[in-house]
């Protein structure tokens, strides 16, 4: 059964999710926006178990456990800087969600909530991260067996506008 997409928004770092997914850098050591987000409702366990992660490169993601925040796991992809479009960032960031989602799969996850990776800090067009982000996950959550409900939790109401045209009409 695929999995179902939807798009709200939120913070979230307050999801009752199987897995929140962060914006993370490849230090895995913190940062601002949401990474530093998650880290303060985490707790300082996060950071610590983090430190043991030998740090992740961009396209790629690691999973840790959600500490003290509501969700039970907390998937830390790093995603691509912005650099013009022509620097592979398309491809890095489909590798982000892929990525994730494969850790939910393998985990054997049923709910997982993303955030809008690399539209911040990082630079990427949030008009383009989008349509990567929505494309991307359809592909990876087509056809998984515990994967159930895929959220994008979009942190203004201008990102939840683009997803909710990608994502087209409620069924
Ligand atoms: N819930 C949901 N979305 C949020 C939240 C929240 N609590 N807070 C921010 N956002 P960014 P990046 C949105 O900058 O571009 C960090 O320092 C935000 O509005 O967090 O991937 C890392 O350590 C934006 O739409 O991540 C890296 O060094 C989105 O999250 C670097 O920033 C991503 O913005 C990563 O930059």
């Amino acid at each position: 059964m695929p999995a179902t997409l939807s798009a709200i928004v939120g913070d979230i770092t307050t999801l009752a999710v199987d897995a929140i997914v962060n914006a993370a850098n490849p230090s895995l050591l913190g940062g601002g926006g949401v990474d530093g987000a998650i880290h303060r409702a985490a707790g300082p366990g996060l950071l610590a178990e983090c430190a043991t992660l030998g740090g992740c490169p961009t396209g790629e993601a690691k999973i840790t456990a959600g500490h003290r925040l509501e969700a039970r796991h907390v998937i830390h992809p790093v995603g691509p800087i912005w650099r013009g479009g022509a620097a592979g960032e398309p491809a890095l960031l489909a590798s982000c969600y892929r990525r994730s989602v494969e850790l939910a799969v393998a985990h054997g996850l049923a709910s997982i909530a993303f955030p809008c990776i690399s539209t911040g800090a990082y630079g990427y067009p949030p008009d383009l991260a989008a349509a990567v982000a929505v494309e991307a996950v359809r592909r990876a959550a087509g056809h998984t067996v515990s994967l159930r409900d895929v959220v994008f939790c979009c942190y203004s109401a201008g990102d939840h506008a683009r997803y909710a045209v990608l994502l087209g009409p409620r069924p």
